[in-house]
C-alpha cells in the first residue's frame, strides 16, 4: 500500500504512485497496492472519479528492471499475469479514472497510462513501449488496450522501435487527450474527476461499461447490450430527476439510485 498513496479531494480520489528514487517503476508491492486501491474505492459510492499520477518525475518508468533481472520464465509469467489482473481490475471500476501523466510513462508505465479511461498529459510527458531494448516484450496486457487508442500501426512503431515520444505527439496520435503545464495538470485531472461527479452516477458507470464491453463485442451485441442499458436507466430515480429537472429549468439532485 505504501507504494500507492491515497488522498481524497471531495468525490475524487487522487492516487500517487510513491516510488520517486526508482521512477515509480512498477513492482509485485505496487501492483499488488494497485489492487488493493481498486478493491477499496469499487465499493465506496462517494468516490465518483480517480486521478492516477506519479510522485516526481515520472509517472511511471515501466516495471522494475532490477526486480525482473532475477526472474526465471515462471516467475515472469507470475508477475506479467499479476500486472494483467491489476490493471484490468483498474480498467473495470465502474468510476471513470483519468490518468495524469507528469513524466515518464514508459514500458508497464504507459501500459498503466492506457488501462485509465483518459489521459491528461504534461507537457513534460514521454510515452513509450521501451521494451526491446532491454530484450523483452511489453507484458501487462497494455498493447492491446493502446491499439485499441491508437491504432496498430502506430503500436508496431512504439513497441519495434522502443522510441519514445513527447507529449504532443502523443495527443496528436490520440493517446492522450490534452496537455497541460506541469504545474496545473493534477489539478486539471482531478476538475474533470469533479465535472463527472456532478453527473448521475449510475449514468456515467452505466455508460462506461457500455462503451467498454461494447468496444469488443460485434456490432450487434454492442448494440444489443446498449439498447438493454439504455433501458435500465430508465428503472433508476436519476433519471426521473435528471428530466424533471431539465423541464422545470432547474439543476438536478442525483442520489445515485
Ligand atoms: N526499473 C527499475 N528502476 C528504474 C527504472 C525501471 N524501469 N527506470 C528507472 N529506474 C531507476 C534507475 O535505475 C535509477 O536508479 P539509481 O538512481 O538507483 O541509479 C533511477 O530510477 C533514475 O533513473 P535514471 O538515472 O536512469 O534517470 P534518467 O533521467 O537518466 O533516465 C529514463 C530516465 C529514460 C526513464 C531511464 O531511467 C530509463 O530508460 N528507464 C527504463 C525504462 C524502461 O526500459 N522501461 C521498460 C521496463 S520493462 C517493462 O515495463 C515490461 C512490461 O511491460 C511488463
Amino acid at each position: 500500500m505504501e507504494s500507492i498513496r491515497s488522498e481524497r479531494r471531495g468525490p475524487v480520489a487522487v492516487w500517487t504512485l510513491d516510488r520517486p528514487k526508482a521512477l515509480n517503476a512498477i513492482d509485485k508491492a505496487l501492483l499488488e497496492a494497485l489492487l488493493v486501491r481498486c478493491e477499496e474505492v469499487a465499493s465506496d459510492a462517494d468516490v465518483r472519479a480517480v486521478v492516477l499520477t506519479g510522485e516526481g518525475r515520472a509517472f511511471a518508468a515501466g516495471a522494475d528492471i532490477a526486480a525482473m533481472r532475477e526472474f526465471g520464465p515462471a516467475e515472469a509469467q507470475a508477475f506479467s499475469r499479476l500486472g494483467h489482473r491489476a490493471f484490468a481490475a483498474l480498467e473495470q471500476l465502474p468510476q471513470p479514472t483519468i490518468a495524469a501523466v507528469n513524466g515518464f510513462a514508459l514500458g508497464g508505465g504507459c501500459e498503466l497510462a492506457c488501462a485509465c479511461d483518459w489521459v491528461y498529459a504534461s507537457s513534460k510527458a514521454r510515452f513509450g513501449q521501451p521494451e526491446v531494448n532491454l530484450g523483452l516484450i511489453p507484458g501487462f496486457g497494455g498493447v492491446s488496450r493502446l491499439a485499441r487508442r491508437i491504432g496498430l500501426a502506430w503500436v508496431k512503431e512504439l513497441v519495434l522501435t522502443g522510441e519514445p515520444i513527447k507529449a504532443e505527439d502523443a495527443q496528436r496520435i490520440g493517446l492522450a487527450n490534452r496537455i497541460f503545464e506541469p504545474d496545473a495538470l493534477v489539478e486539471a485531472a482531478v476538475k474533470a474527476g469533479e465535472a463527472v461527479a456532478g453527473k448521475g452516477p449510475l449514468a456515467v458507470s452505466t455508460a462506461k461499461r457500455v462503451l467498454q464491453e461494447g468496444e469488443g463485442a460485434d456490432p450487434s451485441t454492442a448494440a444489443a447490450l446498449e439498447q438493454a442499458a439504455f433501458g435500465l436507466v430508465f428503472a433508476s430515480e436519476d433519471r426521473t430527476e435528471g428530466l424533471d429537472a431539465f423541464l422545470a429549468k432547474r439543476d438536478p439532485k442525483f442520489r445515485g439510485r
